[in-house]
């Protein structure tokens, strides 16, 4: 244990010293200037302090309003020496936290007494310190193995969302791939780059909600059913507008804001540029680049010259050109993408995460 003694005086400084000689487990530090005495608790941890009151410096009450801004010494215990017994002054020091009074002159025997008393007590602290590092521990645990299965629904939301569509697992995990590239190069943090990837695979969750004559079609949709079509994006956001995770919300405002162009000519709203939140507009590219490359019952799949191509006319107007920009700058690691993800993949595992 280390106990700190501050007295203005040498004198009294090496009577306390003295006074304490021989008490077991326990390294005296020194002080006579208040100021180091403060800088030092900066750095170290003292289990008491013994200070005395009247100091020109500083007198006890400001060492005691300062010691305990410090962080982590908002209850180390203080005892502070008076010579007079002035009950104003307990008062206030008592409002500030000192933890116990000793009256000049210091009696040995009094003092040990007090000292073991204050050391019993820090030692409780201590251990309760170390209790409530282990409950932290724990809790972060605990949200971690959240976070875990948070994922884990996910990957089964997109798994149920496939059964009727006839994209593949591969379309997911590729446009997520390549959304979690386009995040990358944004320069997004490494923890908003893995949710735009996680939060990727629902994006059409919404069309769950649509009729298999319509979603299946093989051919080109009319008017009336593209009008049904396009009420994915709200359906999506309604079904995952109940989730509180980051991850979750993510995922709700992807699912409704992914359709929308950069023009402002996209639906459900017609949001244009910056106001259409940035994942979207990563996601929007992601998903028409794997769309125009991959074969659908309704047309064929596009090389991946025409589809870049498709995406650079876009750019300013179907999509956001930052998105497009970092995108076709990085043409090799898309089409590494593009060719080791090609679409045998469909078992929960190797959906992304
Ligand atoms: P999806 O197949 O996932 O396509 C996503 C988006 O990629 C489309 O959004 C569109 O912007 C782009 N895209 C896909 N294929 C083509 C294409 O051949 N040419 C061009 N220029 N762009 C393409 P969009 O148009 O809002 O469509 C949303 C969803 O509606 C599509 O998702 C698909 O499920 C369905 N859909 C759209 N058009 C047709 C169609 O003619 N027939 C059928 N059966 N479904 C369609
Ligand atoms: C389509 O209807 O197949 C796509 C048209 C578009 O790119 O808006
Ligand atoms: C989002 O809300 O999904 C994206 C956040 C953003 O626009 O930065
Ligand atoms: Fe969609
Ligand atoms: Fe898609």
């Amino acid at each position: 244990m280390n106990i700190l003694l501050l007295d203005d005086d040498p004198t009294n400084v090496a009577l306390l010293a003295h006074l304490l000689d021989g008490v077991p487990n326990v390294v005296l530090t020194e002080f006579t200037d208040p100021m180091r005495a403060l800088e030092w608790c900066r750095t170290e941890q003292p289990d008491l302090l013994l200070i005395d009151y009247m100091m020109p410096q500083m007198d006890g009450l400001q060492f005691l309003s300062l010691f305990r801004q410090l962080p982590g010494q908002a209850t180390t215990p203080l005892i502070m020496i008076t010579a007079a017994a002035e009950t104003a002054l307990r008062n206030s020091a008592l409002q500030m936290s000192a933890t116990d009074f000793l009256a000049k002159p210091v009696n040995r025997a009094e003092l040990r007494a007090r000292v073991g008393n204050m050391l019993a007590l820090r030692k409780n602290q201590l251990e309760l310190i170390a209790q409530a590092e282990v409950l932290a521990e724990q809790v972060k645990n605990a949200s971690k193995e959240i976070e875990r299965r948070d994922l884990e629904s996910i990957r089964y939301l997109s798994l149920a969302a496939q059964c009727r569509d006839e994209e593949t697992g591969g379309h997911l995990l590729r446009m997520a791939t390549y959304a979690h590239l386009i995040a990358t190069e944004l320069g997004l943090s490494e923890e908003e780059c893995a949710i735009v990837r996680d939060a990727a695979p629902l994006h059409d969750i919404g069309k769950v909600g649509i009729p298999d004559r319509i979603l299946l079609k093989r051919g080109r949709l009319d008017d009336d059913e593209m009008a049904i079509m396009r009420t994915h994006p709200a359906l999506g956001a309604a079904i995952l507008s109940g989730g509180t995770s980051p991850l979750l919300r993510a995922a709700a405002s992807i699912a409704l804001s992914h359709h929308e162009r950069y023009d402002g000519s996209g639906y459900p709203s017609g949001t244009r540029g910056e106001d259409i939140p940035l994942y979207a507009r990563i996601i929007s590219v992601a998903d028409v680049f794997d769309a125009l490359t991959t074969a659908r019952p309704y047309k064929q799949a596009w090389e991946l010259e025409r589809a870049m191509l498709f995406l650079q006319e876009g750019a300013g107007s179907h999509f956001d050109p930052l998105c497009v920009e970092v995108f076709l700058k990085n043409r090799e690691s898309v089409g590494q993408i593009c060719q080791r993800l090609r679409d045998e993949i469909t078992a929960v595992d190797e959906l992304p995460h």
